[in-house]
């Protein structure tokens, strides 16, 4: 539940207690008053009258007492009033007392035993009445009789269920008064301020620092959208550190990476004089051996197919070098790695099929796409399944993937970026550990008509293309060769939307 909603629900549970708590006492207050007012009209009525008839004969002025309560039974609240002479069994009444008063005879009996005063509440044909019975004496204060004046109470009845209306109604106005004033006490100052709390943090959430809270003065709310304001502005400035750092940090890599590479050129040189210089040797050596045997033609026939043999190997590391050194200024294009992956299978598929490899795709639909040289990363894909077939040589099989992920680049701590990963995995014969840590060495191999230059110039075009290498490897299980090219993630979306039109308009 929202916190105004909570406190608006509890002040109103509270006010609506207290307010009909109030409303309560007020109506019982009200009815107690009133009561007591008819209490005091009856009672001083009586003691008029109490006087009045003490003071004369009952028996011999018996029409003067008829008239006496005719007249008091005129009052409107006054129902009626009874007199009762005991020795004479002689009872008066005013006209409207009629009939069934025999109840009110016995308590106007029972006060005069008791000698005592009596109120009681009660009812005549359906009235509420009250009733005050007194008992008469003569002037030796011997009692002689006694008066019950009998007062109708619906008139008081009908005030007190004004009253309570007037109370209630008077209650239920305050209560929505001030329920209302609280919810727009709470809206104003808790409710709203807190939203704008709430909005600023989502979109600071979704990288909007620029946000700035703007909330009325004079509170605590207030100092909090401050603090937030402050808080937003340090995040920037510290977001704006990370990125020059980050871009520092991505010079400095490019930097490293230039003088890496002229230090592997100078390695290549010099590995260079040392490779080709064993076949040139055999080259020469075998030429002067020809030379001397001229008329034998088997003999220079060998020595021919050595020649061919190690003048294609010269060929080949050459080749290799000048793939790596002239490299040819990279052609960039967006490019879709699947049709990459699948180009380069088509070419060594003879290779495949002779060796008795099989192959296994896990290549991810809807790939971004990625920048980069489609004939220097097809040489990329291509080195690596060589080395894979060439891992497998009594047959296995070959497992190719592509996917997609959201990871930060190997080695420095920049935010994720999205990046295709595509896998060249064999169950070849694997390496050592020893190996692993040569195969990005030039000239390193530990095949015998192998070139040591494969990994070096993939490694060099990946690192081109602003991606990374890694390689898993268990001896006798196989190898795991992954390499990770930056990826457009904007055309992900393309793609996308471009298959979801496609599904609509065959749907
Ligand atoms: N898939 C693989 N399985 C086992 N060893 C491998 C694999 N790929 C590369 N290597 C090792 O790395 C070395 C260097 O490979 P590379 O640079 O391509 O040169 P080359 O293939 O000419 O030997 C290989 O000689 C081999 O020992
Ligand atoms: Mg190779």
């Amino acid at each position: 539940m929202k916190l105004g909603t909570r406190l608006t629900l509890y002040l109103s549970l509270i006010i609506i207690i207290v307010l009909s708590g109030y409303g309560y006492l007020q109506i019982y207050t009200r009815r107690d008053i009133l009561i007591r007012k008819m209490k005091v009209e009856v009672r001083s009525i009586g003691q008029a009258l109490k006087i009045s008839l003490e003071k004369i004969s009952l028996l011999r002025e018996m029409e003067y007492v008829q008239e006496l309560i005719d007249a008091l039974g005129e009052d409107e609240k006054i129902l009626g009033v009874l007199v009762y002479h005991k020795g004479k069994n002689l009872l008066f009444h005013s006209r409207y007392l009629s009939e069934g008063v025999e109840p009110f005879v016995d308590m106007i009996k029972k006060s005069i035993e008791e000698d005592q005063l009596q109120e009681k509440f009660g009812s005549y044909k359906s009235n509420p009445v009250f009733l005050y019975i007194f008992p008469l004496k003569n002037k030796k204060k011997k009692s002689i009789g006694g008066v019950s004046i009998i007062q109708n109470t619906t008139f008081m009845e009908e005030d007190i269920k004004n009253a309570k209306w007037t109370i209630f109604i008077t209650v239920l106005v305050l209560i929505g008064g001030t329920v209302f004033l609280v919810l727009f006490i709470v809206k104003k100052w808790i409710s709203q301020p807190v939203s704008a709390l709430m909005d600023g943090v989502n979109q600071m959430a979704k990288g909007h620092l620029n946000i700035r809270i703007d909330l009325p003065r004079g509170d605590e709310v207030f100092e909090l959208g401050q603090a937030f304001n402050h808080m937003a502005e340090d995040l920037k400035e510290a977001q704006e550190k990370i990125i020059q750092e980050a871009d520092k940090k991505l010079e400095l890599e490019r930097s490293l990476r230039r003088s890496e590479k002229l230090a592997t050129i100078g390695q290549l040189a010099s590995g260079l004089a040392h490779e080709i210089g064993t076949p040139l040797n055999i080259i020469s050596g075998r030429a002067e051996l020809m030379q001397r045997k001229l008329e034998n033609k088997e003999e220079i026939q060998k020595n021919l197919d050595l020649i061919l043999l190690q003048t294609g190997r010269i060929t080949k590391i050459i080749q290799q070098l000048l793939g790596f050194i002239r490299k040819k200024k990279p052609e960039k294009n967006l490019l879709k790695i699947s049709t990459l992956l699948e180009t380069t299978l088509d070419f060594i598929e003879h290779q495949i099929q002779r060796q008795k490899v099989k192959i296994v795709k896990d290549i991810k639909e809807n790939l971004p796409l990625v920048m980069g040289d489609p004939d220097q990363l097809q040489q990329v894909f291509l080195n690596l399944i060589l080395n894979a077939l060439q891992a497998m040589p009594n047959g296995g099989t070959l497992r190719l993937s592509a996917s997609f992920q959201w990871i930060s680049k190997e080695g420095l701590g920049i935010d994720q970026q999205p990046y295709v990963e595509v896998g060249v995995e064999d169950t070849g014969i694997g390496m050592e550990k020893e190996t692993i840590q040569n195969i990005f060495n030039p000239f390193f191999t530990t095949k015998d008509a192998g070139t040591g230059l494969g990994l070096i110039v993939v490694q060099g075009i990946i690192q081109d293309h602003e991606g990374w290498i890694k390689v898993e490897s268990e001896i006798g299980k196989g190898s795991l060769f992954k390499i990770y090219l930056p990826a457009m993630a904007s055309t992900l979306l393309e793609e996308r939307t471009e298959g979801e039109r496609k599904a609509q308009g065959e749907g």
